[in-house]
């Protein structure tokens, strides 16, 4: 096994998006910012009605797939097609633009937390034009196991590999291939696990504080970063004294070139001036 590293720190930068919610990005930030196959990362976190009560109202997607995953709160999903989806704490999403989607996504709240994420995962050039699709799944069907080491995790992507034992999210079959667990570690605790070596990996602390490496060369991740992983087979991730929860993500890179236009993501820039027209001329889904 060969374990992976902190090879980069990326702290989330406070920015907003939709009708004025706060967010905190991290992957994604600029354009150099990308992780191959991941677009972007944004954490929502608050109890201030005001970050968040104007949601997103509607708004085009092409060439990607959206990921939105719930902590805490409740957010209504509509899109043009008449599909709607409620999502409630520990809920997620799984959104495939494909050639393309008009959706909101408003709270349904009026005080209280809300706290999650969105991930933007690219698509290959040969599925960036097909059919939207959802998957729509709920917190009871997310598998939530007890670590040896003390602590929980969620998989909601790939597959989580605990001695002789394989715990399979929802999310299979890909063709990045993701993994994407939530992981909760009391003091002390140490979670380690195999991730595909062709894969990029990062990790995002959420609460508390982590280091990430090999025991004896482990490196501090402060909360609300990006960390970037080096190559390798394995990843370590011990708690600092008050515990940690993180989210942990990999994909298959794709390789290809990359051509962002707010929320249209295509391979040329032909293929984003036909978004626009084809939006412009409410062809986009068509
Ligand atoms: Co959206």
């Amino acid at each position: 096994m060969t374990p992976r590293t902190l090879q980069q720190v990326m702290p989330a930068m406070e920015t907003s998006d939709g009708a004025g919610v706060k967010l905190r990005r991290s992957i994604g930030q600029s354009p150099q910012a990308r992780l191959d196959p991941f677009l972007m990362l944004d954490e929502f976190g608050t109890d201030n009605p005001q970050d968040y009560i104007s949601g997103f109202p509607a708004h085009p997607h092409r060439g990607f797939e959206t990921v939105t995953y719930m902590l805490d709160g409740h957010m209504l999903h509509e899109d043009h097609l008449g599909n709607r989806g409620d999502l409630k704490s520990g809920d997620v999403q799984w959104m495939t633009a494909g050639r393309g989607i008009i959706h909101s996504e408003m709270p349904q709240q009026l005080e209280g937390r809300m706290r999650g994420f969105q991930l933007w995962i690219n698509l290959p050039a040969r599925e960036k034009m097909k059919p939207a699709g959802y998957r729509d799944i709920p917190a009871a069907s997310i598998p939530e196991t007890v670590l040896s080491g003390g602590g929980s995790a969620k998989v909601i992507a790939g597959t989580l590999r605990l001695g002789e034992r394989d715990i399979a999210g929802p999310m299979q079959g890909l063709s990045t291939e993701p993994v994407y667990f939530d992981v909760r570690l009391e003091a002390g605790g140490v979670f380690e696990q195999s991730l595909p070596a062709g894969h990029n990996a990062f990790l995002y602390v959420y609460e508390g504080d982590a280091a990430v490496g090999p025991a004896g060369a482990a490196r501090a991740l402060p909360r609300r970063s990006a960390g970037i992983l080096s190559a390798g087979d394995s990843v370590r991730v011990a708690a600092a004294g008050e515990g940690a929860r993180f989210i942990l993500l990999a994909a298959k890179p794709l390789r290809e070139p990359v051509v962002q236009y707010g929320p249209f993501v295509m391979n040329t820039r032909e293929e984003i001036e036909q978004a626009v027209r084809d939006y412009q001329a409410s062809r986009l889904t068509a």
